[in-house]
């Protein structure tokens, strides 16, 4: 599929949301990188769960919870094929991209002593900063942070430079949500393996825009969430390799993650379930296993092209656009344009362009050190995503365009 033969009309048909108008406008939704809207094929999957099959899954003997937890299940292999994983024991749902790290950073943590040291990079999401700083407290490991080059690059000498003997996790993002670039993660993973590090991809951005092979990649751990995927919000992936997985503790204890309690002894239960504690978001993991199917029917490589066509096409329309100045002009970028217009506050930017029913996001998009890299407080960010057309990016400069004229 080329730019040309995909079905965009059939795929903004497929999302409601985008039948409204919004302050008079038809709905410019730009605001992707922060939750995707969600077709009506996921919609159906949660109704139907709660309407029809709204039980308890793993415990029951009766056929409403047989039938939830099949469902449950499918949605669990419908991820592990997704990814290409090899074990759908290796496919634990969490809340999101957030849980999925801070399980990480607890049960792989606890094999981290002072003075180890975990690589993060300058553009992580604060959610792949924060729970690091938390187990440097609880440890003593040393953080390092690798620089980003002037057009939002990972500096890849740095990196390397900084692999030694003492590094145990690099933790990386795919996609950058606040400058978009795509890095070089086979690289990152490659030379943290001949240090003997185990490394963590970040792929909330990733997922929805291109394919993701943790077998090819050969990352030790992976995350995203549901919603950015055209998912439900509430529930997310933690991708590890087994052998990994089967040594750690768990994170959470409660219910499900035991084969036996007494108040001498727990044991826990096997993979993926020793990780996923308690009653999980059940509609929210079966609306994931429908978003997957959505996008595996359009396809990524189809998804990738039409995207890259109106990245391109929107770029060059506010490259030009005078006193607009974009941050992350990697080569290698999804379809995240984040800007500064001289003279106005993003947040203005953000309010004037909603009046236009346009949808951008304006502040640090969970990314401060990304803006103190750049030394600005924020940006507006327009990320697009598979119902983004060219006639939005024309609307979007138009209202950009608009919103100069009126602060002069
Ligand atoms: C790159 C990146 N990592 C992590 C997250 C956190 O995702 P969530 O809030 O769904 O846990 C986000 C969300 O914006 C993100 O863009």
């Amino acid at each position: 599929m080329t730019a040309n033969t995909y079905p965009i009309d059939n795929v903004r048909a497929d999302f409601p949301a985008l039948r409204q108008t919004v302050n008079g406008c038809p709905l410019t939704y730009l605001d992707n990188a922060a939750t995707t809207l969600k077709p009506e094929a996921v919609v159906e999957a949660v109704r139907q769960h709660y309407r029809e099959e709204s039980a308890n899954i793993h415990r029951g003997v009766h056929h409403l919870s047989q039938k939830a937890t099949e469902a449950y299940e499918a949605a669990r292999d419908k991820v592990q094929h997704f990814l290409h994983a090899e074990q759908r024991e290796e496919i634990i749902f969490t809340s999101g991209t957030t849980a999925a790290i801070n399980t990480v950073a607890h049960a792989f943590g606890s094999t981290i002593h002072a003075d180890d040291e975990i690589i993060l990079s300058e553009m992580e999401h604060h959610s792949n900063i924060v729970p690091w700083q938390m187990l440097r407290e609880r440890t003593g490991c040393v953080l390092r942070v690798i620089p980003i080059t002037d057009d939002g690059q990972l500096d890849l000498a740095a990196y390397e430079a900084m692999l030694g003997p003492r590094t145990k996790l690099v933790s990386v993002v795919y996609v950058s949500n606040s400058l978009g670039t795509v890095n070089p993660v086979q690289r990152v993973i490659d030379a943290a393996h001949a240090h003997g590090a185990k490394v963590l991809v970040d792929a909330a951005q990733a997922v929805a825009c291109r394919a993701v092979d943790v077998r090819a990649l050969d990352c030790d751990f992976l995350a995203f969430s549901g919603h950015k995927i055209f998912g439900p919000t509430g529930v997310g992936v933690l991708y590890g390799k087994r052998v990994l997985l089967d040594a750690l503790p768990p994170f959470f204890g409660g219910g499900d993650m035991i084969l036996s309690v007494s108040f001498e002894r727990t044991t826990y239960n096997a993979l993926p379930y020793k990780f996923e504690a308690g009653t999980p978001h059940i509609a929210g993991v079966i609306g994931l296993g429908a978003a997957l199917d959505y996008v595996n029917a359009l396809g990524l490589a189809g998804i990738a092209a039409h995207e890259e066509d109106v990245r391109d096409y929107a770029t060059r329309l506010i490259a030009r656009i005078p006193g607009v100045r974009l941050y992350g002009t990697a080569p290698e970028k999804a379809a995240i344009l984040s800007f500064v217009l001289e003279g106005v506050h993003p947040h203005d930017v953000g309010q004037i362009l909603d009046t236009h029913g346009v949808a951008v996001r304006a502040g640090h998009h969970c990314t401060q050190p990304v803006m103190q890299r750049y030394g600005i407080p924020a940006t507006a960010r327009a990320s697009f995503s598979i119902y983004n057309t060219r006639a939005d990016a024309d609307r979007l400069a138009a209202a950009i365009m608009q919103t100069k004229e009126l602060f002069g």
